[in-house]
Order: structure tokens, then sequence, then C-alpha cells
């Protein structure tokens, strides 16, 4: 494995992040929006992305650019070896086997792949999926579909007010039939983190497998599949500095040994003939065709500025930034903040509401005044009827983002109340 590795949990406290050197890093955070200078607090969307990501991505277009895993010739190894090298430094960050990292374009694709490969041989008729009420859509989807398909049932954990994960009824629940548990690490939302260790424990009790979704956590804190006790784990390359394209699903050894292959074609074979075929060694049995080159090389990058922050104080960072986020809002005269009350602890996002300003037109508002942050149903749209609204505003912070950035975007909601006439 790469010396890349994450530094064992005892060690000393890492320092703490600067973000203001940071953003030199970023070029794209330094355009001016509408006359003002940008604020961005979208990354739970897609993060920005550094110049050492841009710069892997372009040196392989300018220099190397050749297929992999086929050719002899020198620029071909060296696109291997720079696809190969990516994946080593994925593995140290999770602390998993190389073999284990499967490519796959997106969190999405990842998830997909397992409610398929594993799913349909895992799931029959009398048997239940468990997912949670704030699922991305992206780790709801395709459960429902599986339980379609194999006329199976779809079982759901609720979330409480605070947003927490209500746990009491988890083993009933497990008992009757569940196969799976589908359940995301942070939620994108709420920005609360689940307590996988607990439920993979009684899911395993259960005899059931457990999926995470990481596509909030990995960006934002040091995650170890293992000591989680995920069987699989998916989550995204573009929302942890590296390029749209590329995701990556972990899986256990003797699961993914043991699954067929998801998509079939080139580069996933051992042998073929006209009528029967083999199938190439882990993780290559997962990676049909060829792969975004560029994009893994990339996020390889990426990893490597990550882990050079240490994921320790990028998390330290991303909680207290979204803790000063909501209290500062829920400061504000009739603004409700969803999930985690004001001085709870939550990872990166904060949901929030305008009493008679529709979202979006909150989110325009501030857009003039070069405030970017999301508006809409965020792909959870079940937690949205969970809380009784049709969508909310979302702030969500990363590396980049200082104290400055909220004290703009809390000038920019009382502006807008304002604008709407203190509604
Ligand atoms: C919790 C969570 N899961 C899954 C996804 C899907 O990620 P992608 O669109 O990159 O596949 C997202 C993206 O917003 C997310 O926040």
């Amino acid at each position: 494995m790469s010396a890349t590795r994450l530094p064992a949990q005892d060690a000393p406290a890492p320092r703490a992040l600067d973000p203001e050197r940071l953003r030199a890093d970023f070029p794209a955070l330094h355009r001016r929006v509408h006359g003002h200078p940008y604020t961005y607090l979208d990354s739970a969307a897609t993060s920005q992305r550094p110049r050492s990501v841009i710069r892997a991505v372009d040196a392989y277009y300018r220099r190397t650019n050749a297929n992999i895993h086929r050719g002899v010739y020198a620029a071909a190894e060296e696109a291997t070896a720079l696809y190969e090298g990516a994946r080593d430094r994925i593995a140290a960050l999770l602390d998993v086997d190389r073999s284990e990292v499967i490519y796959t374009r997106n969190a999405t694709e990842g998830l997909n792949l397992v409610a398929y490969a594993y799913g349909e041989g895992h799931v029959g008729p009398n048997d239940a999926v468990l997912v949670t009420e704030s699922e991305h859509h992206s780790n709801l989807l395709p459960w429902q579909r599986l339980c379609e398909r194999r006329g199976a049932r779809l079982e759901v954990l609720p979330v409480t007010d605070r947003g927490e994960l209500d746990l009491s009824e988890l083993d009933a629940v497990l008992a009757r039939g569940v196969r799976i548990v589908a359940l995301s690490h942070v939620s994108n939302v709420l920005g609360v983190e689940n307590p996988v260790a607990y439920v993979a424990e009684r899911a395993h009790r259960a005899g059931a497998v457990v999926v995470v979704d990481a596509a909030q956590s990995v960006p934002h804190m040091p995650v170890r599949p293992r000591a989680l006790g995920a069987d699989f784990l998916a989550f995204s390359g573009h929302k942890m500095l590296g390029p749209t394209g590329i995701g990556v699903l972990w899986g256990r050894r003797e699961l993914l040994e043991a699954m067929p292959p998801f998509l079939t074609g080139g580069d996933m074979v051992g042998t073929v003939h006209l009528r029967r075929a083999t199938w190439a060694e882990l993780p290559h049995k997962f990676e049909a065709g060829t792969p975004a080159i560029a994009e893994a090389i990339g996020l390889g990058a990426a990893v490597e500025y990550l882990t050079a922050l240490d994921l320790r104080a990028v998390a330290e960072h991303s909680r207290t930034l979204a803790m000063h986020a909501a209290e500062r809002l829920a400061e504000l005269p009739r603004v409700t903040v969803y999930g985690p009350p004001p001085g709870a602890a939550r990872t990166a996002v904060v949901a929030f509401n305008v009493a008679g300003v529709h979202p979006h037109d909150l989110a325009t508002i501030l857009d003039g005044q070069g405030v970017a942050i999301r508006a809409g149903h965020h792909c959870a749209q079940p937690l949205m009827e969970r809380y009784g609204v049709a969508a909310m505003a979302r702030a969500s912070v990363y590396v980049y983002n200082r104290d400055q950035d909220l004290e703009r975007l809390v000038a920019a909601v009382r502006r807008a109340q304002d604008v709407f006439g203190g509604a």
C-alpha cells in the first residue's frame, strides 16, 4: 500500500486548516458574481477542485493520453501506472485492500451495482431491504426497484425531528427477513452522522449485509469501511475535490468475489469463447470498458491533497463551520433550521427555510449577492415529506470556506427578508 495511509487513530492532533491559505489553490473561487466576491456554499452538491487535481487531469491528456491495461508502449504503461496508483491512494485512504476498490462513475452507480450484482442473488420474495427516511434518492430508488423486481418488501427506519434515526424498532424490523440494510453515513440534508457501526452490528446479527452511502462522509472525515462494519460503501469523487464522472465502490472481498459482474464487455474478462466467458480478478471484474482514466488520476490527486490536510482536521473544520452556520441562521427571526438543533454536532451542511420566502427565491436573491446555495428537495423528497415542506434551502461548506462566508450568508438572508418585506 502507498505511503498516503491515514494516521493512526491515536496520532497527535493535526494542525487546524487555514482556509484563507487554501483558497489560493482553488482557481474557480476567485471569480466575481454579479459584481460581488464569490461565496461558494454548495460543496455538498459538488466541491471545487484544487490546481493539483486540474493539473493531474491536464497532464494526463497533454503528456500521457493512452488507454490502460492493454498497450506495452511507454505511454500506455504510464497511463496504467497512474490509474492504478490512484487506486492505491484510495485504498490507503480507506485502509482497505486495493483489490476491493472498484472505480465507478459516482456513488449512484456504486449503489446500483450492489443492488443488481448482489441484490438479485440475495433478495427473494419473502425478504426485505431496510432503508431510512433520510436517504438520497440514489440510495432509495435502487432498493425500491430491486424490491419490485424480486417481489420483496422495502422497510423504512424513520427519523426523529432532530434528524436522527429512530432505532427503537430496529431489531424488530431486522427480524422480518431483512437481507440488506442501506443507509447513508452522513445525511446530505441534515448533516447528521448516522450510527452506522451500531446499525451494522445489529444487522449482521440478523444476517443482513450493510451498504453505506458515504457520498457526504468520505469528503469530510476519516472513513474506514471495515471499522464501520460496512459490507459495501460508495462515494463520488466530485464531492471530495476530484473530477466528475469518477466514484468508488468498496466491498468486502469475499462478497465481491462471489458476485456476478454488473456490466460486461472489454477489460473485465479472463478468457472469452463464443458461448462462454470467465471474469477477470478483482477489481477489474467490475470495471467493464474503457474507464474514466483522467478522472481516476484526478481523484488520486484529490486524495493526496486531502490526505496532506489530514481528514481529522477537515472533519473538525466542516463540523465547526456547519455548527456556526446553524447557530447564526437559527438566531434570525422567522428562520427554521432543520435537523440537529443549534449546538448539536452536524457535518458540513445546514438546511433551513425562511418563513414567507420560497427557497428558490431565497437562492436567487442570495445569488444576486454572490452567495451560492442550493434550494429544492435535495434528491430527498421523502425527507421533505417527513418535515412537511416541498423544499429547503441548504448551505454547505468545505475546506476553503471561512467564517467570513457565513457572515455573507447571514447578511444575504437578512437582505432577502427585507426584500420580502419581513413577511
Ligand atoms: C448522500 C448522497 N448520496 C448519494 C449522492 C449521489 O451522488 P452522485 O450524484 O455523485 O452519484 C449524493 C449527491 O448529492 C448524496 O449527497
